[in-house]
């Protein structure tokens, strides 16, 4: 057979190859660690924030990055009202509330503006919040994710380096589904997963009696069946709520609270894992 028509073409190869991407780090932190879970409103943020003032308070210099483009909680939840400074009009300064740097889209935007954004914009908003913002001198940036396997999700898995993923759920079936989806997400794009955490785990009455209101175990089953660490249970908790509301997490606002305490065994365990 004639040579030419046996082989594939080098430009053939070249356009049909799988992709490589160079991922950059984020300037001025050790590590990043992307809080995330496939469903929404299942407590990242929360976590987020909480987790990020523990290792604060466990001795480590900690940034928060607010991924989430069209619904950032972290303005809110750290009672953070100011606009980040530039000196040279094209980087930005992070605002440090409670001890820890942090970014996010709300602090440019009215807080009632809703961000009607295309795919590439959201793209090119997360670039310049891992590229452009003077993060100084962290151990660790805690990125708080949207939820969903989307557009910010796949920035940060092809260009930005993310030394680890911690994935939050509630333990019901439904919630479980899309852990599996995230999982399988995190392992595709060759991100590794620190652990897994139960959020709103169980509610405890005053007398001690725990409800388990959106099943048992449920988190740590998954884990186990896909061979990841289970970082932990938190409970449905009034006082983490209001503190989340309140604009001053629970682990600031009361870092001996029962919850806050398991906040620090979550921070301690990654910690160690890194450092
Ligand atoms: N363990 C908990 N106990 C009580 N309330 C909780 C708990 N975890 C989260 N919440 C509350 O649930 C609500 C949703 O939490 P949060 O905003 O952190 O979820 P999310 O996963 O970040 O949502 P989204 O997907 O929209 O980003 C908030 O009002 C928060 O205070
Ligand atoms: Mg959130």
């Amino acid at each position: 057979m004639d040579k030419k028509t046996t082989g594939l073409s080098d430009t053939f190869k070249r356009n049909t190859a799988p992709k490589s991407f160079t991922k950059n780090p984020i300037k001025g932190t050790k590590f990043t660690i992307a809080i995330s879970s496939a469903k929404g409103g299942v407590g990242k943020s929360t976590f987020a924030m909480n987790f990020a003032l523990a290792l604060k308070i466990i001795g480590l210099k900690v940034g928060i990055l607010d991924a989430d483009i069209y619904g950032p909680s972290l303005p809110k939840m750290m009672s953070i009202n100011e606009k980040p400074k530039s000196e040279d009009g094209k980087s930005m300064t992070p605002i440090t509330q409670y001890g820890i740097q942090c970014m996010s889209i709300g602090f440019l935007v009215d807080k009632d503006t809703p961000m009607i954004w295309r795919g590439p914009m959201v793209t090119s908003a997360i670039k310049t919040f891992t590229q452009k913002v003077l993060w100084s001198d962290l151990d660790f940036i805690i990125v708080d994710m949207p939820p969903g396997t989307g557009d910010t999700q796949l920035t940060f898995a092809q260009e930005i380096k993310v030394d680890g993923a911690i994935i939050v759920s509630t333990p019901q079936e439904i919630a479980l589904l899309d852990v599996k989806r995230g999982i399988n997400m995190f392992d595709k794009l060759k991100v590794p997963i620190i652990g897994l955490v139960d959020n709103m785990s169980f509610f405890e009455s005053d007398e001690g009696k725990k409800y388990n209101i959106f099943g048992e175990d449920g988190v740590e089953k998954v884990a186990k069946d896909y061979k990841k660490d289970f970082l932990g249970k938190i409970p449905i908790n009034i006082d983490l709520r209001i503190a989340a509301d309140s604009g001053k997490p629970l682990v600031e606002m009361n870092p001996d609270h029962k919850i806050s305490r398991i906040f620090k065994e979550i921070a301690t365990k990654v910690k160690e894992s890194f450092l």
